[in-house]
Parts: structure tokens; sequence; C-alpha cells
């Protein structure tokens, strides 16, 4: 089966592919010709998963899977969310993302925080919801080279490293998207 991954991320696409059997055959959205921007207008992670995932099914035919991935803090009342990637505004610079967070949290005493990833599922006309939490907490500086994102200032729970001090195996054990990546390849691999 041919099954369509929302994603230009060929790292992300290697990395679900190895996990799979080998009858399903993952595809990338340049695999498929679509160079599409899919602008991620609605105000929840699902919303977003489940636009980005209807899209490619109801243009391209194809069954697909889209993620979305959040940083929720207690501390902002769930913020920055959906609005991680462009928190601090646009273009994109996960630098001054982090900045932003840490001033948001100056004095604050509660640092609780997780990333929470949804991936939405189009298979034969059915719509499945998959979701992956890692919970932890906000460093007060960064630490930490590796990753990308809100990585050096995010320190997962029972861990004494931040997500920027692990490497890409040990993060992907515990991560919010490899949580939610095993829930969708365990289901895959039953259906
Ligand atoms: P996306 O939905 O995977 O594109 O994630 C949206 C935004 O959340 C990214 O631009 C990052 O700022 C942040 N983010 C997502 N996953 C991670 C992660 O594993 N570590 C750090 N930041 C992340």
């Amino acid at each position: 089966m041919k099954l369509v991954f929302a994603t230009n991320n060929i790292k992300k696409l290697l990395e679900v592919q190895n996990m799979l059997p080998k009858s399903i055959e993952l595809l990338s959205l340049k695999d498929i010709n679509c160079f599409d921007e899919i602008d991620e207008t609605e105000t929840t992670l699902e919303g977003n998963a489940k636009l980005k995932a209807n899209y490619i099914s109801e243009k391209f035919g194809y069954n697909c899977f889209a993620d979305d991935t959040g940083l929720e803090v207690d501390a902002l009342d769930g913020k920055p969310g959906v609005y991680s990637a462009r928190y601090a505004g646009v273009p994109v610079n996960s630098e001054k993302n982090m900045q932003k967070l840490l001033s948001e949290l100056e004095g604050k005493s509660n640092r609780k925080a997780q990333f929470r990833t949804v991936i939405c599922l189009n298979l034969d006309n059915k719509q499945y919801l998959f979701q992956g939490i890692c919970k932890g907490k906000i460093l007060h500086e960064q630490k930490g080279e590796k990753g990308f994102g809100y990585d050096p200032v995010f320190k997962p729970e029972n861990y004494h490293e931040s997500f920027a001090e692990m490497n890409s195996e040990e993060k992907n054990k515990i991560s919010h998207r490899g949580l939610a990546i095993q829930k969708l390849v365990n289901f895959l691999s039953k259906n």
C-alpha cells in the first residue's frame, strides 16, 4: 500500500519508513508532485493535522497522514501551543522563540510544560487520530546544542539532560513525536 506522509522532511520520512512493515510504501509530498504551501490556519493541533491530511486525500486521492506539534506551558495557559513555530513572529526563528519563552516565564515558579504531537491518518475513507505527549519543564537557560526548536530549554521528566543534550535515538524513544509515531505504526502494522 502507498501511504503519503504530508511532509518534505526526508529524515522524518525515513525514520517512519524504517519502523513500518515492508508492505507499506511511504511517499513524501514531493513524491506525489505536491508543491503547494498548505497553510496551518486552524487553532488546534488536531485541526491543523486534519487540515493537512484532508488536503492531500481530497486533492490527490491518497491515503495519508499528517502531524502537528506544539509546546504547551502550564503557566502560560498552554501557550505557545499550536503557534509554537511562529511564537516570536515570522520568519520562524528558534532562538527568538526561546528568548521570548524565557522572558514570559521570568519570575514564575511553575515551569511545567509538555510537548504534544497529534497525527491524523486518513485511511480508506476513515479518519484516525494518534497523540503523543512528553511532559517536562522549561529550564532557566539553554542547555545543549543538539536537536532543534525548543530542545535546549526543555528537560523531560525523570531526566537530567535537556532534549538538546540527548542524541536523536534517546530523544525519539521518549519524545512526543516518537510516541505518536509508535502508536501510528502499531495501528498500521495490525490493519
Ligand atoms: P511541527 O508541527 O513539527 O512543525 O512543530 C511546530 C514547532 O514546534 C516547531 O517549529 C518547533 O518550534 C516546535 N517543536 C516541535 N517538535 C519539537 C521538538 O521535538 N523539539 C523542540 N521543538 C519542537
